[in-house]
């Protein structure tokens, strides 16, 4: 999987996700992740990305045209890895896929909010670029043309969309075949069945007073899973009413 990053802080980006189990997919090459600065689009020779906001009001917006030759050229070199020499057969014309564009995310707090079931829809996708805004935000006429997806990670504003993109990456990156060590660890935990995680324990057995509950101890499998069972949903129910209620219904 491809993550193409369009920010006016590459940096930023790449030092957020060059460590730990991410640095490791990367290095593996089971994902990739490139940060394109869209400055390196700028029309002027200033470098200028942003302007006065028509109408009036704070601030500054980032213009339509640096950001649309930079999607250009990637999506351009998106296309170009795709036409592999597979792209040569009399299949050509039929594949459809050779000639999809690929999703664009726009991370912004007016988009749906990102949930665990979006970063699975995500995950099956080979490329995905991400557009990050700063300042007040970007022209809307370019991201009329270009997002296909606009994200928000919370109710909450932020100064820009490079911690949101990295968070993006994060989660739909786990979910690649491969990225987690444990392959079953990512089927298990919170959100995956709709339930938030039950507690975990590791040594030692006492801490602080504090004894491990015996039925871990035990070694009867059964008894374990029911204890998990359990405490998955007494969590939810104290902590996430809104996702025990659903899990009730469903
Ligand atoms: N940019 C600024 N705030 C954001 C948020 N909450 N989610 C996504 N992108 C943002």
């Amino acid at each position: 999987m491809n993550f193409h990053i369009m920010t006016l802080f590459p940096e930023m980006v790449m030092q957020g996700l060059n460590t730990s189990i991410i640095g490791r997919a990367m290095d593996k090459g089971l994902i990739s992740i490139e940060a394109v600065n869209i400055r390196d689009y700028a029309f002027n020779k200033h470098n200028k990305v942003d302007d006065y906001i028509y109408g009036g009001g704070a601030g500054m917006l980032m213009q339509a045209e640096p950001v649309y030759l930079c999607y250009e050229a990637i999506e351009k070199r998106i296309e170009e890895n795709r036409s592999g020499p597979e792209f040569f057969t009399e299949n050509r014309n039929n594949d459809k896929d050779n000639n999809k564009k690929c999703r664009v995310v726009y991370l912004t707090p007016q988009g749906e909010v990102f949930t665990q079931k979006k970063a699975q829809e995500l995950a099956g996708e080979d490329d995905l670029i991400l557009l990050c805004g700063h300042y007040e935000g970007i022209d809307e006429r370019v991201l009329e043309e270009i997002v296909t997806d606009n994200i928000s990670i919370g109710d909450y504003v932020l100064t820009g969309g490079e911690l949101p993109a990295m968070i993006l990456v994060d989660a739909v990156s786990r979910l690649v075949p491969g990225v987690l060590n444990n392959e079953v660890s990512a089927e298990f935990e919170s959100f995956q069945d709709g339930l938030l995680e039950y507690p975990q324990y590791s040594r030692p057995e006492i801490w602080h007073d504090k004894r491990v509950p015996e039925v871990l101890l035990s070694g009867h499998h059964a008894n374990v899973e029911k204890w998990r069972h359990e405490k998955a949903l007494e969590r939810t129910r104290e902590r996430r009413p809104d996702l025990y209620d659903k899990f009730i219904a469903q």
